[in-house]
């Protein structure tokens, strides 16, 4: 093909297939695996603008993309070819070889422009590769992203997942899947928080019920219509980082550290806050919580609204936690001033949240992410403070984070390991990590993924509870994770939702 005039040069997207289009799991073959949710329509839409190229950081997922292309194209979608991302062995990821040859052959041959071309994948390889191709770098959260997001060098679009995507590469209208909010509602929302209103909106974690936080009457109503009690803190949302010194008085060094390896994303710090935080807003504790979410739709709120906004999960306190807009408007519907679609949660378990004391860094609840790879990145371990009940000093609840009922369906669930347990009668439901074979007897069945993956079963979890939950059923057997990575924050919600002591406060 010969070289074209630049005018008529196009933008391309090179797509990694492997965790970014594609749900990863190692050993399924590529022909099994379903897309990321999304990812079709989003495709659909891209191609209208962009050439779309799909391709594996190592030869034999190139090869395998071959298979990938074909299925995309039955679904309607231009693939214009096959491509190798940064090389890098099939698991275990290995650094990975950042060689824009071959793209710049294929731009070559395709009459690409490459400074508005997009390399997109869950590893920072793939985004470093958008650069030196003289392009951009997009990464996303899906497949090993979250387990990256260290790595990743500054100045990246970090996006929840490849339909996330559509605002960085100017696709429109600004909304992430079908339904989901327009800029304009986003102006409005941001506009009603600035009037002190109340407003639900998705993050990568779970829907927030937000509010300015420097307004004691809006944060006030909050705890209203969640019906929280007052001794239970908000996290403040921010967009910018300079917010950070303006609501906290002390920032210590490992939590620079963090930030820079997680923000935006599912990780809330808790530091000492200043005056300027309205005591309603931290429960009267001398500490704020903050977090910086990644979700394209809470990014551009908060930017708009340019206030910290504080946010709890969008549902009525103690009960399992929204992950679509529709579990918010079942529970809190004529109650907020606006709610905010942004799709399914992608991450659907809520943030990590660390402290920071005399003692070390702590954890005071597991998250979207993993205690290890924070520990990694501190280059120390942290101190457990999960998982025993609230902790309360002189009378004052410090780390109400681990109240034990928590995050509770209505139904009683117990949790097992191991052997699936015979029904004790015929209402029992069964939450199931992956699927078993010879499960006989229950009632309902829910399985949270179709290879065990952690990712997918946090993302899964609260839906799959509250299906379970309107069952009017006696009784949930639930399976539980493995307690290591992302399982240590899936069975933290399991044990507070099947927690059933009385007298106990549930949790937010
Ligand atoms: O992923 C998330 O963090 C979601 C989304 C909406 O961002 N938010 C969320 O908020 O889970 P909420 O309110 O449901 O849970 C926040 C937890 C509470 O358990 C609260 O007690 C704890 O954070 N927390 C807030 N401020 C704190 C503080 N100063 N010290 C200790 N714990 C704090
Ligand atoms: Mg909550």
């Amino acid at each position: 093909m010969g070289r074209r005039a630049s005018s008529s040069l196009r933008p391309a997207l090179f797509l990694d297939i492997e965790g970014t289009i594609l749900v990863c799991r190692e050993e399924a073959s590529s022909s099994e695996r379903e897309f990321v949710p999304g990812v079709l329509e989003f495709l659909k839409e891209a191609q209208a603008v962009f050439s779309v190229f799909v391709g594996g950081a190592s030869d034999a997922s190139t090869v395998r993309s071959a298979s990938v292309a074909e299925r995309l194209r039955e679904q309607g979608v231009a693939i214009a070819g096959i491509c190798p991302l940064g090389a890098q062995a099939a698991s275990g990821c290995a650094p990975r070889r950042l060689d824009p040859e071959p793209l710049v052959r294929v731009a070559a041959e395709h009459g690409l422009d490459l400074p508005r071309s997009f390399v997109i994948g869950d590893h920072p390889a793939d985004a470093e590769l958008g650069r030196a191709l003289g392009g951009k770098g997009v990464y996303v959260l899906t497949g090993h992203g979250l387990r990256h997001r260290s790595e990743l060098g500054a100045g990246f679009i970090v996006v929840p997942s490849l339909p996330d995507a559509r605002h960085a590469l100017g696709l429109g209208p600004k909304h992430s899947r079908s339904a989901v909010a327009q800029r304009s509602d986003v102006l409005e929302a941001a506009a009603l928080l600035r009037e002190g209103g109340i407003v639900a909106f998705p993050t990568e974690t779970v829907y927030g019920l937000g509010a300015n936080a420097l307004d004691t009457k809006a944060v006030a109503r909050v705890f209203a219509v969640k019906g929280r009690p007052s001794f239970d803190p908000l996290i403040a949302h921010i967009a910018d980082v300079s917010w950070v010194e303006r609501l906290a008085s002390f920032v210590p060094p490992l939590a620079l550290q963090l930030m820079e390896a997680f923000w935006p994303g599912p990780l809330t710090l808790v530091l000492p806050k200043t005056p300027l935080v309205p005591d309603v807003a931290t429960a009267g504790l001398p500490t704020v919580a903050i977090r910086m979410p990644a979700h394209e739709v809470a990014r551009a709120l908060l930017a708009e609204a340019g206030i910290p906004v504080c946010a709890p999960s969008a549902n009525p306190f103690g009960y399992v936690s929204p992950t679509s807009a529709e579990h918010v408007r079942a529970e809190l519907g004529d109650r907020v001033d606006c709610i905010l679609d942004g799709g399914p949660c992608p991450v659907g378990v809520e943030s990590t949240i660390v402290g920071f004391g005399p003692e070390g860094p702590h954890l005071l609840r597991p998250g979207g992410i993993t205690p290890e790879h924070i520990e990694k990145v501190l280059g120390q371990p942290l101190v457990e403070r999960t998982g025993e009940g609230s902790v309360v000093n002189k009378g004052q609840v410090v780390a109400p984070g681990m109240l034990k009922r928590h995050y509770s369906p209505k139904v009683p669930m117990v949790l097992f390991e191991g052997e699936v347990p015979p029904p004790p009668n015929p209402r029992t439901g069964l939450l199931l990590q992956k699927p078993r074979e010879h499960v006989g007897g229950y009632a309902a069945l829910e399985v949270l993924s179709e290879e065990g993956d952690l990712a997918e079963v946090a993302s899964n979890l609260f839906a799959a509870l509250r299906r379970l939950d309107a069952l009017n059923l006696d009784v949930v057997f639930a399976e539980m994770a493995p307690e290591v990575g992302l399982g240590r924050a899936i069975n933290d919600r399991l044990r507070r939702a099947s927690a059933r002591e009385r007298g106990t406060p549930r949790g937010s």
